[in-house]
């Protein structure tokens, strides 16, 4: 897809590796960001397993919860690699706990590593794709956010507000040639969905019609969709992947 350059943010977990994988597949320049390095133990083996399939993908440190730690990445980003054309805010973090429990650390960190996140990265972007009159970004939201989860407070109302922030911004690129919009993946099988607690998990996935967890990869596939050029009548919207499990 004439090597546009695509930012996968949190491009190195679950779902964003399907992501980078099917857009590198498809033809554009991928480059991942991942939380600074002393949290990414796995990232060498990472970068060979892509070596391995044929993609040579860079990855950069940002912490996404921090404005002046995604403005020093995208800056060294575009200046080695290029004008980002294509952001996927995927980057996300839980902190389960009843709101009984729930302290201001967990309510703070899902915050701005979920919401503020998405403020912190975009902003760094936006500007130079309606000034150069092409963008496309994706902001991957969850189920939570659409219907509200028992035990994520944090996350419910960061992942809600992802769709505030697509429907304000795709107003703002939408005569630019920028779209936006958000993917609301119901329950896939990654390690942030290893960590809930098995009997719990059971009866979740008891409530999904399809009958098993999701897979990365029918994520990514809609990134791919959403982000292609001829995507351009889509902006403002959100598409839920979820088995059925919340049709709204
Ligand atoms: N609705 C109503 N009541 C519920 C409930 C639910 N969904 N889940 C639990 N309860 C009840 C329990 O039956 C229990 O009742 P009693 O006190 O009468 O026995 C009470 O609430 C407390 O439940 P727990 O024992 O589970 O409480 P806990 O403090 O040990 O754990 C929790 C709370 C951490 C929130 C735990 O329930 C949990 O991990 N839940 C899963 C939350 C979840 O779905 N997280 C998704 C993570 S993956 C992700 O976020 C990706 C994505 O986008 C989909
Ligand atoms: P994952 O495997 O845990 O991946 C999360 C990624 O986010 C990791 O690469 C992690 O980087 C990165 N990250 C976390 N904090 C960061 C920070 N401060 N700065 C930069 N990067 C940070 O989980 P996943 O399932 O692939 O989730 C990806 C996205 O999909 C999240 O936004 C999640 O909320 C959303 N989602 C997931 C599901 C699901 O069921 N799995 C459902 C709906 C939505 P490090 O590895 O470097 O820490």
């Amino acid at each position: 897809m004439s090597g546009r350059v695509a930012l996968v943010t949190g491009g190195a977990g679950g779902i964003g590796t399907e992501i980078s994988r099917k857009l590198a597949q498809e033809g554009y320049r991928v480059v991942v960001t991942c939380a600074p390095v002393f949290e990414c133990p796995n990232l060498e083996e990472w970068k060979r397993l892509r070596k391995e399939e044929g993609m040579d993908i860079p990855v950069y440190e940002a912490d996404v919860a921090d404005f002046e730690s995604c403005k020093a990445a995208v800056e060294q980003i575009e200046r080695e690699v290029g004008p980002v054309e294509i952001l996927v805010n995927c980057a996300g973090i839980t902190r389960d706990s009843t709101l009984k429990r729930m302290t201001p650390q967990q309510w703070n960190e899902v915050i701005d590593t979920n919401l503020n996140s998405v403020f912190n990265m975009t902003k760094q972007v936006f500007t130079g794709m309606t000034d150069r009159g092409y963008g496309r970004i994706v902001n991957i939201s969850s189920i939570n956010g659409r219907k509200g989860q028992f035990g994520q407070a944090n996350y419910s109302a960061a992942k809600a507000g992802m769709h505030g922030f697509t429907m304000a911004i795709a107003q703002e690129g939408v005569s630019k040639g920028v779209t936006v919009n958000t993917i609301s993946p119901g329950y896939i099988g990654t390690e942030m969905v290893k960590k809930i607690p098995e009997e719990v998990l059971k009866k979740i996935v008891a409530q999904i019609p399809v009958g098993r967890l999701g897979k990365p990869e029918e994520i990514a596939r809609v990134v791919a969709f959403l982000v292609h050029e001829e995507s351009a009548f889509i902006t403002g919207a959100n598409i839920d992947i979820n088995g059925g499990q919340f049709i709204h």
